[in-house]
C-alpha cells in the first residue's frame, strides 16, 4: 500500500536523519529503488516529475504500476508516490490517479498566488490523507523545461507557506537540479538555518541532491532538511553502466541484446546508487 510521506518524514525530522526521493522514469528505475529501499529496510519515495509521467502513459499508468509493484514484490517499508514540480493541474490529476503525496510548485508565481492555489490544495490532501510539499525560492537549473536561477528563499515567506499546513516544504538555499557548476558556492547554510528557526518542526525537503559534497548533506540534515531529492546521478549511474555494456561489446555476444540482459547492468547500477544516498541520508533500518 502507498502511503503518505508524512510520517516518515516526522519520524525523520524528529530522529534527524532524511528520507530519500528517487525519481523513476520506467518499470526497472522503480524496480530498483524499491527493491533497495526494502533491503536496507527504509521508508522510500518515489518521485515523478509531470514530464517523466507523461512519458509513462499519464498518471494513472504510473499509480496502477507502483501500487501493482509494492504488492508483488512484498515491499513491506513504507512508500510514498509523490508527484516532484507538479503544477496545480498536475496536483489535481494526481491526487485523482491516486498518488499518496503531492508537491504543488509555485515558486515561479508571485507570492500571493502561490500561497492561495496552496492554501486550495492543502484543503483537498487533508480531506484525502495525502501528504503535500510546497516550494518558496526556485531551485536553480532545468526542471521540465522551467529555469531557475537558484536563489535563497525568504525565510519569513517560509513561514508564511508553512503556516497553511502543508506537510512539508522546499526552499532554496543555493541548490541547483542536475551538475553544479565548477565555481557553484554551495549551500546556503545561513539561510537554511534562517528558514529552519521560522518553520520549527516542518521537514524541509533539499532538492538537487546530485553532486552535494556529503560534509554538506549531513549538515543540512543537522538543520533540518528531512527529505533530499535526486535523479540525476540515478540516470548517470544507469547511462555509465549502460555504456560499458555495450562498449564491451556484450550485446552482441549470445542473447545480450535482449532486453532483459541490456538493461540489468543499468538496473544494478540504479540499485548500488540508491544504496550509498540511503545510508548518506540514515535512512536506512529506519522503516
Ligand atoms: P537532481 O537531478 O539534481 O538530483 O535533483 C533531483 C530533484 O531535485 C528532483 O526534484
Amino acid at each position: 500500500m502507498l502511503v503518505s510521506a508524512e510520517e516518515m518524514l516526522n519520524k525523520a525530522k524528529a530522529g534527524h536523519y532524511a528520507v530519500g526521493q528517487f525519481n523513476i522514469n520506467n518499470l526497472e528505475w522503480t524496480k530498483s529503488i524499491l527493491l533497495t529501499a526494502q533491503e536496507m529496510k527504509s521508508p522510500v519515495i518515489l518521485g515523478v516529475s509531470e514530464g517523466a509521467g507523461k512519458y509513462m502513459c499519464g498518471f494513472k499508468t504510473v499509480a496502477a504500476m507502483v501500487s501493482a509493484m509494492v504488492d508483488s514484490l512484498g515491499i513491506t517499508v513504507p512508500v510514498a508516490l509523490h508527484l516532484d514540480h507538479g503544477t496545480y493541474e498536475g496536483a489535481k490529476a494526481c491526487i485523482e490517479a491516486g498518488f499518496s503525496s503531492i508537491m504543488f510548485d509555485g515558486s515561479s508565481l508571485p507570492i500571493e498566488e502561490n500561497v492561495e492555489k496552496t492554501k486550495e490544495l492543502v484543503a483537498i490532501c487533508k480531506e484525502k490523507g495525502i501528504s503535500l510539499e510546497a516550494e518558496v525560492g526556485s531551485i536553480g537549473g532545468e526542471e521540465d523545461g522551467v529555469v531557475g536561477a537558484g536563489e535563497c528563499a525568504d525565510p519569513d515567506e517560509c513561514e508564511r507557506v508553512a503556516n497553511l499546513g502543508v506537510t512539508m516544504l522546499a526552499a532554496g538555499i543555493g541548490n541547483i537540479h542536475g551538475k553544479y557548476p565548477d565555481n557553484w558556492a554551495g549551500l546556503s547554510f545561513e539561510t537554511l538555518d534562517a528558514i529552519q528557526q521560522k518553520t520549527g518542526k516542518m521537514p524541509l525537503v533539499l532538492h538537487g541532491g546530485t553532486g552535494i559534497p556529503d560534509d554538506m548533506i549531513k549538515k543540512a540534515i543537522d538543520l533540518g532538511v528531512s527529505k533530499i531529492n535526486v535523479n540525476t546521478e540515478c540516470q548517470w549511474a544507469f547511462q555509465k553502466a549502460t555504456r560499458e555494456y555495450i562498449m564491451a561489446g556484450k550485446d552482441l555476444e549470445g542473447k545480450g541484446f535482449d532486453p532483459r540482459k541490456l538493461l540489468a547492468p543499468g538496473a544494478e547500477a540504479i540499485k548500488e546508487t540508491v544504496k550509498e544516498k540511503i545510508k548518506l541520508f540514515g535512512s536506512d533500518g529506519k522503516a
